[in-house]
């Protein structure tokens, strides 16, 4: 069994990876040069953790190879995957998928034989038939099936998400198609993990739909946290109380600034978009996207209020600006809002982030950043954490404390408990989670 992994983005790579570490031979191909000269040597574009050890010992093991020949890598395959990019497109919230169908064009000029050729990017729904339509009026002799089989890997888990998921989803029609995935994901039928088949349509909106079911989660509970705040709840506790609730589930029921990341935004747009032209609105998912996006200025906004009504001319010091632990991904991460919305309104910032600092210095203006966690906070009117890092669960608050101009800390990811905080002497603020009643003034 051989593969052809087209695009070495994020999932490409990572699936690639875990493919060739199950025992298939991969070859992954990009057009970026750099990019794939860069592999060759070892050198991995992306920060994901435990990713270059596997690239390593299995390109030494001559299981992955990279190249930019896609014809070649097509031709020699069983399967090829399309894992090439899907970016927001012109159109309101339309994926643009003029990648997609370059790939499966350039794919069918060169196929002989059955081939099993797969959409592994996130694709709308009616992606995979189109596909089906490209390679066979581009070759109408050729002998293969398009699959649909999403990703649900989430970065910095990613590659024990590939390893031990809790599903694999698999939209293909034929059994010639269903054996070669059935192959290409045997180590999984090993451990159980549940395989379910089903039709290209089906497996392209299982993607979205769960997404969104996730993104819709996490806005319900910070709508609670809001309310929580309100009515002197504590959001922890609403969240543990009804996620012991089996049909409910504890996961994904932290409140926070608002979800970010390259997965939910887009595809909760995205599937606002499939439904609207297909003339079945989905209202629920087009709330959770405006009020997620006003839940950055919210956050923005506590951030003003704890610090007197307003922040101009003072230093605000952030730590955490990647969407979330783990990775160096930018991409629609809160502090994008948050940062801008403080700055507008007079805010000098300095911040740290473990990882995405290189990557912030591209996207956010006039930000100085520091070395480690401490160092930005010299002087600062208050402290706001926006992303969890773990290394910022731990700080030494009697250090933070005498660094800071005024004890004022803003915690949008609930990492400290604020009876803790009040007791430690910081005027301390997070997200949904009052004084307990037995402290509370
Ligand atoms: C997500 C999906 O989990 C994955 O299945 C899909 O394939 C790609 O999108 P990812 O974007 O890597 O993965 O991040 P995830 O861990 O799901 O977090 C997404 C966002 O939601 C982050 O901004 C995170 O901070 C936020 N979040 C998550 C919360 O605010 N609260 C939670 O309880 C969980």
């Amino acid at each position: 069994m051989r593969i052809a992994m087209i695009g070495t983005g994020y999932v490409g790579l990572v699936s690639g990876t875990c493919f060739s570490e199950f025992g298939t031979d991969v070859v992954c191909v990009d057009k970026d040069e750099n990019k794939i000269e860069g592999l060759k040597k070892g050198v991995i574009p992306i920060f994901e953790p435990g990713l270059d050890t596997l690239v390593k010992n299995n390109s030494e093991a001559g299981r992955l190879t990279f190249s930019t020949d896609l014809a070649a890598a097509a031709k020699d395959a069983d399967a090829i995957f399309i894992a090439v990019g899907t970016p927001p497109g012109e159109n309101d919230g339309q994926a643009d998928l003029s990648y997609v169908y370059q790939a499966a064009k350039e794919i069918a000029e060169v196929i002989d034989g059955y081939k099993v050729i797969i959409t592994k990017s996130t694709v709308p729904v009616g992606t995979g038939r189109a596909v089906e339509r490209i390679i066979r009026e581009t070759r109408p002799d050729a002998d293969f099936d398009v699959v649909s089989n999403p990703e649900f890997l989430r970065e910095g888990a990613a590659i024990n998400d590939f390893m031990r998921p809790d599903r694999v989803v698999i939209g293909a029609e034929t059994k010639r198609a269903q054996d070669i995935m059935a192959e290409l994901y045997r180590p999984l039928y090993l451990i159980e993990t549940p395989i379910l088949f089903t039709k290209l349509e089906t497996s392209e909106l299982i993607k979205y739909a769960g997404n969104a079911f996730l993104a819709t989660k996490i806005s319900f509970i910070n709508q609670m946290a809001d309310l929580c705040e309100k009515v002197g709840a504590d959001v922890h506790q609403v969240a543990k109380g009804i996620g012991l609730d089996g049909r409910i589930g504890r996961k994904f029921l932290h409140a926070g600034p608002g979800y970010g990341g390259s997965c939910f935004p887009k595809d909760t747009q995205a599937l606002a978009y499939t439904a609207r032209e297909a003339g079945a609105p989905v209202s629920l998912v087009e709330d959770v996207i405006s009020y997620n996006s006003a839940r950055k200025r919210q956050m923005a906004e506590k951030v003003i209020v704890q610090c007197g009504g307003s922040v101009a001319g003072k230093k605000i010091a952030v730590l955490g600006l990647t969407f979330k632990p783990n990775t160096d991904d930018m991409r629609d991460s809160p502090s994008l809002d948050i940062i801008p919305l403080l700055q507008e309104k007079g805010a000098q910032i300095s911040a740290y982030d473990p990882e995405g600092m290189a990557e912030a210095e591209e996207l956010l203006t006039d930000v100085s950043y520091g070395q480690n966690a401490y160092e930005i906070m010299s002087d600062a009117d208050a402290l706001v954490i926006i992303t969890e890092w773990n290394e910022f669960r731990r700080l030494d608050l009697d250090r933070v404390k005498g660094l800071l101009k005024s004890p004022v800390m803003v915690d949008l990811r609930n990492i400290y408990n604020p009876d803790e905080m009040k007791e430690a002497g910081f005027d301390y603020l997070c997200v949904g989670r009052p004084l307990s009643a037995f402290s509370a003034e």
